[in-house]
């Protein structure tokens, strides 16, 4: 990756002239079987255009409570596109079209319209949980029938591809807006795409750039992007197995918060001595990283640069901590 990186060919991307991200773009684009992408530095500018895309000043956009896009993108829906957002409870990937349906407002001018749905897949906070083509398939009518667009927070969309064996042209064409993340399971440093129609992506390119994510020799950036396609998508499969095991080593202790689908392991400690900053502290002591969601919720991951020695090693450490 760093070789395709120190190799690429660069021009200055605000212009439209960076042949290695035109690449990127076409590339990821035909991937999800849509006109174009937009190269964004992160996941969450790529959703913020993306929501600015579909979502006009003073409108809504219903997510669920636990969606990266309301919880930790700072409010920039509200701060930067006027959006309003509307939430249902948080149920991670377990979506029940019908209470989406049912919070649909019609467009008028006595209560705020609705004008898009959004989903993650897969699910953050919900433990890497895969949201089911079924269920996608009936949130896509729903958005049609209410003649919304539909977004897909697709950050890791990857994971659900390998875990499900579901098609990325499939999954991109149930949305009309995804975002999709080049740097966290696929191990690129940086960079996101915003995926759309040609005119919704040629307005995109104008929302990154007031937004300041316009950027110049940014080939290099693309190329390790390129390379993590090409290289890192199918390999997500070992990365599964890998929290599996993980998970596996756990499960005595009661800790598991849910089925382990993806890389991530979602972890619930309501019956545990330790509450989640002191398992995260004693396995840091340790050099295993916890990550903490809440009092008594953390996450635990695997990715390509976690060898299986490693995991076995984690695995032996969380289990000593929360044995004691
Ligand atoms: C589901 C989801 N969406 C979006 C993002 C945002 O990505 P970034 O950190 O690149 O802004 C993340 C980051 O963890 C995420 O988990």
């Amino acid at each position: 990756m760093r070789a395709a990186m120190a190799a690429a060919e660069v021009g200055d991307d605000v212009y439209g002239e960076d042949p290695t991200v035109n690449a990127l773009e076409a590339e990821v684009a035909a991937l999800f079987g849509h006109e174009a992408a937009l190269f964004c530095p992160t996941g969450s500018m790529a959703n913020q255009i993306a929501l600015q895309l579909v979502v006009p000043p003073g409108a809504e956009l219903l997510c669920d409570a636990d969606a990266h896009v309301v919880t930790y993108e700072m409010g920039a829906a509200a701060a930067y596109g006027a959006i309003t957002s509307r939430t249902w409870p948080a149920v991670g990937a377990d979506v029940d079209p019908d209470v989406v349906a049912g919070m649909i407002r019609p467009d008028g001018y006595w209560a705020v319209t609705t004008r898009a749905i959004a989903v993650e897949q897969t699910h953050n906070r919900g433990g890497g949980g895969v949201i089911p083509l079924g269920t996608l398939r009936r949130l896509r009518q729903i958005a049609d029938a209410a003649q919304l667009a539909l977004h897909c927070d697709g950050a890791r969309i990857w994971h659900a591809h390998v875990a499900d064996g579901v098609s990325l042209v499939e999954y991109g064409s149930l949305f009309d807006t995804l975002s999709v993340c080049l740097s966290k399971g696929l191990g690129a440093p940086v960079g996101s795409l915003v995926v759309g129609s040609a005119e919704r992506i040629e307005r995109a390119r104008v929302v990154r750039k007031r937004m300041g994510g316009g950027m110049r020799q940014a080939g290099v950036l693309a190329a390790a992007g390129r390379y993590a396609l090409a290289h890192h998508v199918d390999r997500l499969a070992d990365d599964h197995a890998k929290a599996a095991r993980l998970a596996e080593a756990i499960a005595p202790y009661g800790v598991l918060a849910g089925p382990v689908r993806t890389n991530l392991v979602p972890l619930d400690l309501t019956k545990a001595a330790l509450d989640a900053h002191s398992l995260a502290a004693a396995a840091r002591a340790e050099g295993v990283l916890v990550s903490v969601l809440g009092p008594r919720t953390a996450r635990l991951v695997t990715h390509m640069d976690v060898t299986d020695t490693a995991v076995d090693r984690a695995g032996t450490v969380l289990a000593g901590i929360l044995r004691a």
